[in-house]
């Protein structure tokens, strides 16, 4: 189990010099064998929620327990060794990195090619046409998203965290994207996505909105406040 209690994050405006307010007070929990997706406007705070979680960036204020442990002060890497598993909203390109050495570093050991195929074929890439191919601004956009998320699965973890998975990969494939989703459905996962058809994977919905403000609940529940309140004045709902 996954939690956060009453946390903030803030930032200093260079030039003002004024506080602005990223997260605030926010309190969630993510249960063990649960698919989470967030949702929410563009800049209300989801990827900087990612990265707290995986430890990039520190709260201001507040809690982060992991299985009952206070991880708030750990590192990036003693989370990894915990576990958790990030792939960026924007992934990072490494210029002279083969996608086959990307996916050996993300496991920790030598794969073979049968290893390799079964993490490419999970995200719809055929691993003869990648494995010798450098992990740079030669790949598209979908390609590099697609390796990102078959080197988290060569990691593997217990806390998966999905800043938009879907993004720049085409519709054809999301139905393979949903199935890579529901095998990690035995961990704790938590995606970012503005999709219809990702949040349906969903056990829980997590709203951020404009305020910073969020509500939280169960798939069913959150599709019914949305269906029956679609201009979603969220700030008064409070995670069930
Ligand atoms: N270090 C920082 N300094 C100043 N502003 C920041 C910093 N980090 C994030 N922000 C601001 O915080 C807000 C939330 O950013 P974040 O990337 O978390 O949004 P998001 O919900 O992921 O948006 P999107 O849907 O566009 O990916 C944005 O307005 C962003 O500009
Ligand atoms: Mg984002």
């Amino acid at each position: 189990m996954l939690e956060l209690k009453n946390v903030c994050y803030s930032v200093k405006d260079e030039q003002t010099g004024k506080k602005q307010d990223i997260l605030k007070n926010v309190n969630l929990s993510f249960r063990d064998g649960e698919i989470s997706v967030i949702t929410g406007p563009n800049g209300s705070g989801k990827s900087t929620l990612i990265k707290i979680l995986m430890g990039f960036e520190k709260p201001t204020s507040g809690r982060i327990y992991f299985n009952g442990e206070d991880i708030t002060g750990i590192s990036v890497t003693e989370r990894a060794r915990k576990g958790f598993t990030i792939a960026f909203q924007q992934p990072v390109r490494f210029k002279g990195i083969t996608v086959n050495k990307l996916l050996e570093l993300a496991c920790g050991k030598k794969l073979t090619t049968e290893g390799m195929c079964e993490c490419l074929s999970a995200v719809g890439l055929c691993a003869r046409n990648y494995i010798d191919r450098s992990v740079d601004g030669t790949l598209s956009g979908g390609e590099l998203k697609r390796i990102e998320l078959a080197a988290a699965i060569a990691k593997g973890g217990e806390v998966f965290l999905l800043d938009e998975p879907e993004a720049g990969i085409d519709l054809w494939s999301f139905e393979d994207l949903v199935k890579v989703f529901e095998k990690l459905h035995d961990k704790t996962v938590i995606i970012v996505s503005h999709q219809q058809r990702i949040m349906e994977t969903a056990d829980k919905i997590v709203l951020f909105d404009n305020d910073k403000l969020i509500c939280a609940g169960r798939k069913e529940e959150m599709f019914a406040k949305i269906a029956k309140q679609p201009s979603l004045c969220w700030r008064n709902i409070k995670e069930s």
